[in-house]
Formats: C-alpha cells, structure tokens, sequence
C-alpha cells in the first residue's frame, strides 16, 4: 500500500530534502502541550518523526518518547546531531534506536502494534498525518487508533491551505477527515488557529500563500456508560490569530 511512497521520504533523507525539518522546537508544542495534561513520566508516541527536536523537548518534560521514522538516516542523525550514543537492536519488524528516555522504532508505521509501542498516554503528531497523501490520511488515523489505547490523547499540528480548499485544486479537510474517524470516541477541540504567509512550494509561484497554522486537542469521551454527557464530535471552535509566521 505504502511501497512508493516510502521509496520517495527514503530519497528525500538520502538528498537531504528535508525542509519539513525544524531547527527549534515547536513552539506550539511548547506553548500548548500542558493543556493536554499529560503527567511527567507518561509515555509518549510521535509518528513520522524524523530527527525532530520535539522528541528531545518532551524527553525534558519528564516523558519517555517513542518516535516512528521509516528512515535509518533520520534516526541516525537525530542522535548523532544531537551528540548522543544510541544502542540499537533489531525488534520484529523494526530497528529500535534508543538512549535514555528516546527511543526511535525504525521502520513502517503501518506495520506497527500495540504491542511494539507499549503503553502511550499521549500522541504528538506534527506534519505527520499532513504529509501523508489524500489515499494514506484515512488509512494512517485507522492504524493509529488500534496500536494506541483507548485513553490516549491526542495533540495534531496541522499546516493547512484555506485558499486550495476554496479552489478545491487540493481538497485538504484535515477537520472533516479527523472527525470522520475520531468523533465516535473523543473529543476534537480545535484549541488554536493562526493564520501565516509562506513561500510557495513551488519556486516558479512569486507570490506567498496563505496559510493556517492549527492545533487540535483530541481527548476520549467517557465511556458509554460512564454517566457522564458525550458532547458532539465536531471540533469546537478556537482562538485565531493573525501574525507572524511561526513553524508549523
Ligand atoms: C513531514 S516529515 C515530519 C517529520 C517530523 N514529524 C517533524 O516534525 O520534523 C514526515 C516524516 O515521516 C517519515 N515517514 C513517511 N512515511 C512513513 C511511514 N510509513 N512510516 C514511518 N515514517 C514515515 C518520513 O521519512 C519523514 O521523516
């Protein structure tokens, strides 16, 4: 299912086409991941890592992390950038990369359980579900909510481009998607919208695009039973600002 498209994040580490890589910490992540009230010492999972500094971030809030990356030369470099000497060891399917509270799993997602990740209070997801194309979104938030538990919750980054919907040249509803497959068991708060100009992808195109920079917060809802009222599944609204370009 995923073989070609593997194949192109593969030789894109190998050119170093990795502009989707960020030079600080996310400063979202930063400023939000409190409210999602994960407690130091909870185990947190971050799909599609690549070398992120995020992973380091929350390794310093007192969480153990575990990345996924398809790339060995990600993990590599993330620990050799940031001067740490990781143990490695095959585990089934994947390679595990791991120096005190890091680890990196190498290799698929989609060949990822339960039982390779253990047990995670929390996802961060950052231009991880937005990289994927349109025919793996659906496919990569399924495989997500069987190999995490029912408890865990969720923060997504999303990057997204208003003005590609409206044209509908790239149909983009991370929203609709989300709540398509999530709303039945959590709750989808769109914490934080914030609206940036960048430079097209493609260099020929002069002028920036509009984009907005998203936070969701996805909680589970109480279990049916629990007596407790399981609000709608839509994301409920956020505060929006317009500004200076942050990193997404
Ligand atoms: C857009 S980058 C985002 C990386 C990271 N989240 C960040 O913020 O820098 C997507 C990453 O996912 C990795 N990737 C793509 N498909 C994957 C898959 N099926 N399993 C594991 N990693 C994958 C790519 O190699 C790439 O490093």
């Amino acid at each position: 299912m995923t073989g070609r498209d593997n194949e192109l994040w593969q030789q894109s580490w190998r050119d170093r086409q990795t502009d989707f890589h960020q030079k600080a910490t996310n400063a979202h992540l930063v400023r939000f991941w409190s409210t999602l009230g994960v407690a130091p010492g909870e185990r947190i999972f971050v799909p599609l890592c690549g070398k992120s500094l995020d992973l380091l971030w929350l390794a310093g809030q007192g969480h153990s992390v575990v990345g996924v990356e398809l790339s060995p030369l990600a993990a590599r470099a993330f620990f050799r950038e940031n001067r740490m000497q990781p143990r490695r060891r095959p585990c089934g399917q994947f390679t595990l990369w791991e120096h005190g509270r890091i680890s990196i799993l190498c290799g698929d997602f989609f060949a990822l359980t339960a039982a390779d990740l253990g047990e995670i209070a929390a996802v961060f997801d950052r231009a991880a579900l937005t990289a994927l194309p349109d025919d793996l979104r659906a496919p990569y938030l399924a495989h997500l909510r069987r190999i995490v538990p029912a408890a865990c919750k969720i923060m997504l980054l999303t990057t997204e481009e208003p003005e590609a919907w409206e044209t509908a040249d790239q149909p983009f509803a991370v929203a609709e998607e989300i709540t398509t497959l999530y709303s039945d068991a959590f709750n989808i708060e769109l914490h934080h919208v914030e609206s940036a100009f960048e430079a097209d992808p493609d260099p020929s195109v002069a002028e920036e695009i509009r984009v907005e920079r998203k936070v969701y917060l996805l909680t589970p809802k109480p279990a049916a039973g629990s007596g407790l009222p399981a609000p709608s599944g839509r994301p409920a609204q956020a505060d929006h600002q317009t500004g200076a370009a942050e990193p997404g």
